[in-house]
């Protein structure tokens, strides 16, 4: 069954809609598995292979769960999972929306809000990011410590949906600092170095300019990408504790003289995403 004919992923989804949307999306799932997971995983670009970790897992396609597109962006699958990883129930979104595909920040952050309709408490969030600390180079892990959202966009704008959460959300401590050091002691115990920085979230699709590169530097940021900051306000709006992991697969434009491709975001994800997918297991399995 095939759910996709004629969603339009601009169409704007204020919060206000995002109940009665959660409800078909866990009605869909819910036919197919009664998982709860207690923790919801975001695989960026060329960390999907932590889906083969999965035991028992079933698999959804984007296109088949109502109102999602397919997943479109190279380098991602498009799938919602749910399974077991380290003996722990999860949730896996292998791919996720970008706002540079045209999706609205509604449509973006839906699969976060629906883990946590599943019974998630957690969000983890990956990506591939560009390094914006001169010290990162290809292949550096980062702790994500805090972000800032440069997308110009927010999925929280509109009438707010009291059921999910408050109209102003706290940021304070979006990124968890409880968690944060659970994931330090799950790099330490796995040997795996862990840095740690602000994320800088922009739209793309293109890579930054180095005059953009040298910016986002100044104004505090260590990495630089295209996702991540709206689902994580989205799953702070809904009460998740958020964690998350920058995989650096480049050093910013214009650090290095050469020219960025998307290959070699592919190749370094394709590096450094076993080593990652071994931090998110242990961290998973010792969670308390
Ligand atoms: N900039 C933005 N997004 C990215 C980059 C980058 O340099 N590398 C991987 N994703």
């Amino acid at each position: 069954m095939t759910a996709d004919a004629g969603i339009d992923p601009s169409r704007r989804i204020p919060p206000s809609e995002q109940p009665a949307r959660l409800d078909a999306l866990e009605a869909a799932v819910r036919a197919r598995t009664p998982l709860v997971p207690e923790v919801g995983i975001v695989l960026g670009s060329g960390l999907g292979g932590l889906a083969d970790d999965l035991e028992d897992a079933v698999a959804i396609p984007f296109a088949e769960l109502p109102g999602w597109p397919a997943a479109t962006a190279p380098g991602h699958v498009g799938r919602l999972l749910l399974g077991r990883l380290g003996g722990r129930a999860v949730a896996m979104l292998q791919g996720r929306f970008h706002l540079y595909e045209g999706n609205d920040p509604g449509l973006v952050v839906q699969p976060v809000l629906l883990f946590r309709r599943l019974g998630a408490r957690v969000a983890f969030l990956t990506n591939a990011a560009g390094g914006l600390d001169p010290s990162f180079g290809p292949g550096t892990l980062m702790a994500v410590t805090d972000h800032i959202n440069l997308t110009g966009r927010n999925p929280l704008i509109g009438g707010n949906a009291a059921s999910i959460g408050e109209r102003f959300t706290d940021l304070t401590n979006a990124w968890s600092p409880r968690l944060r050091e659970r994931l330090r002691a799950a790099a330490a115990a796995e040997g795996v170095r862990l840095a740690e920085g602000v994320y800088v979230g922009l739209t793309g699709p293109n890579y930054e300019t180095p005059a953009e590169v040298r910016m986002l530097a100044a104004l505090g940021g260590h990495a630089v990408g295209m996702s991540t900051v709206l689902e994580a306000i989205a799953a702070r709006w809904a009460g998740l504790e958020v964690v998350g992991v920058s995989l650096v697969t480049n050093a910013g434009a214009g650090y290095s003289g050469e020219p960025l491709t998307h290959e070699e975001v592919l190749a370094a994800g394709a590096e450094a995403g076993p080593r990652l997918a071994r931090v998110i297991r242990r961290f998973v399995a010792e969670l308390e």
